[in-house]
């Protein structure tokens, strides 16, 4: 099989390393990648926004399947031009059509679709310029904090989660009225904060049967003790040890099951990977967000600990055979630290040498890197996310920790607690985790 990848983060590294080892691949292709992809594939220049070059290369190379890493151009549409061409009507793409990705790329709509199909999740209404004194009463009725949310893609940054009530008031107004967010605000869901633990758990459906990947829990902060600035992600460990067998029952009866049955419901095809990001309140759990893709920096965790042919599994969605395949899981614990430029998530500066010593505890993917003639330089915020394996979640993250001691590039930072809240107290029995 001839594959493109579409992406150029430490999530498409962490695909694009699990596709090679796959025995049904010929050729692999990534569009942009980096300096990581480029490795273990041929990376190839071109703008993933562009859906008719992206054609013009799918022909000439004969590939035979796409694998779209971002929700961008998932949430533009990039499944449904090929599904529409007849040119491409071979080309089997991984990744939702528009109306999929659309519970990713609009808030009030996967809030809708929960309520439709009875799955947990916060009470919230939404709000437009037209109804805005509606939503100055209805954050009155909530107890604080309040949570705002921008209803399309703002770049991780739609969410406001704010303590006072005035303070509430005044950032709906200037996300509805003063387009905040641009048009992604225009529409914002107000809803109940949820006090409680935050998760990842992935599946990869064709819209009918589902296989349920690893759960991860990633730590967005860029602060340890989860303090700070958000950022994409510093780091993830799975499995996540609270989410034992009885919770992910809960899970998988409450969120996923009715998920996929309501997808199916409400006529929406779906041929990719559901990402369900959960809280769990007191054991029990509900949905913050749905996202049409992976997750990074969960890839980096989940991916490693995937025995099995992930070429295999997206051959099952795309010739309705996924019902036969099988899902190993490595019963090892994997964690992830990622490296960070200095300065981010705020502004950061690009084109910093990296030297990578003999590391050979932990498998690097690359986020943000480039060549540079033969040089591998700094290009984005996050840089390289550092994954290991071991018996349990202290043992992978010393490996972790030991191997960043080989990476240096000026102003790198990271974090070095990951895990810090998930470590076994030592009177806890080890709950069997998922
Ligand atoms: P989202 O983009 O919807 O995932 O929201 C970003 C982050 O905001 C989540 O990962 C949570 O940490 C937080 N968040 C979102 N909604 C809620 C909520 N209803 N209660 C508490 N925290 C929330
Ligand atoms: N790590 C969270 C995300 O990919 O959205």
């Amino acid at each position: 099989m001839n594959v493109l990848v579409i992406g150029s983060g430490g999530r498409e590294h962490a695909l694009s390393w699990k596709i090679a080892q796959s025995s049904l691949l010929n050729q692999l292709y990534i569009a942009p990648g980096n300096a990581g992809t480029a490795a273990v594939g041929e990376n190839v220049p071109l703008n993933i926004h562009d859906f008719e070059s992206i054609k013009k290369f799918v022909l000439e190379k004969k590939v035979d399947m796409v694998v779209v890493g971002p929700e961008a151009p998932l949430v533009a549409g990039i499944s449904d031009f090929f599904n529409a061409d007849k040119e491409l009507a071979a080309v089997a793409v991984i990744g939702p059509g528009k109306l999929g990705a659309t519970l990713e790329g609009s808030k009030d709509f996967a809030k809708a679709f929960m309520q439709r199909h009875n799955i947990p999740t916060a009470a919230y209404k939404t709000f437009t310029k037209d109804n805005l004194n509606e939503g100055y009463r209805f954050l009155g009725s909530l107890k604080p904090p309040y949570v705002l949310k921008a209803d399309g893609l703002a770049a991780g940054k739609g969410v406001l989660i704010l303590d006072d009530l005035a303070e509430a008031k005044r950032e709906l107004k200037e996300m509805v009225a003063d387009a905040k967010f641009g048009e992604a605000s225009s529409q914002v869901v107000v809803e109940e904060f949820l006090a409680g633990t935050e998760l990842s758990v992935f599946i990869l459906t064709d819209g009918k049967v589902y296989k349920k990947l690893p759960v991860a829990k990633d730590y967005k902060r860029i602060g340890e003790g989860d303090a700070g600035l958000n950022t994409g992600g510093m780091g993830a460990v799975s499995p996540v040890l609270f989410a034992d067998k009885k919770f992910m029952d809960k899970v998988e009866h409450r969120v996923i099951i009715p998920t996929v049955k309501g997808l199916e419901k409400d006529n929406i095809p779906y041929k990719g990977f559901i990402f369900f990001g959960l809280i769990s309140v007191k054991g029990e759990p509900y949905v913050i967000e749905y996202n049409c893709r992976l997750g990074d920096p969960e890839t980096e965790v989940i991916l490693p600990r995937l025995k099995s042919d992930l070429l295999d599994l997206f051959d099952g969605i795309a010739s309705g055979t996924l019902s036969e395949c099988d899902v190993d899981i490595d019963s090892r614990t994997t964690t992830t630290v990622m490296l960070v430029s200095g300065g981010y998530p705020e502004a950061y500066e690009k084109g910093k040498a990296i030297r990578v010593g003999t590391v050979d505890e932990s498998v690097v993917f690359h986020a943000g890197t480039t060549k540079k003639g033969n040089r591998v330089v700094t290009n984005g915020g996050r840089v390289m996310a550092v994954t290991s394996y071991g018996k349990d979640m202290e043992d992978a993250l010393k490996k972790s920790y030991n191997s960043i001691e080989k990476i240096h590039f000026e102003g790198m930072n990271f974090r070095k607690d990951i895990g810090f809240d998930l470590v076994k107290t030592p009177s806890k029995p080890k709950a069997k985790a998922e």
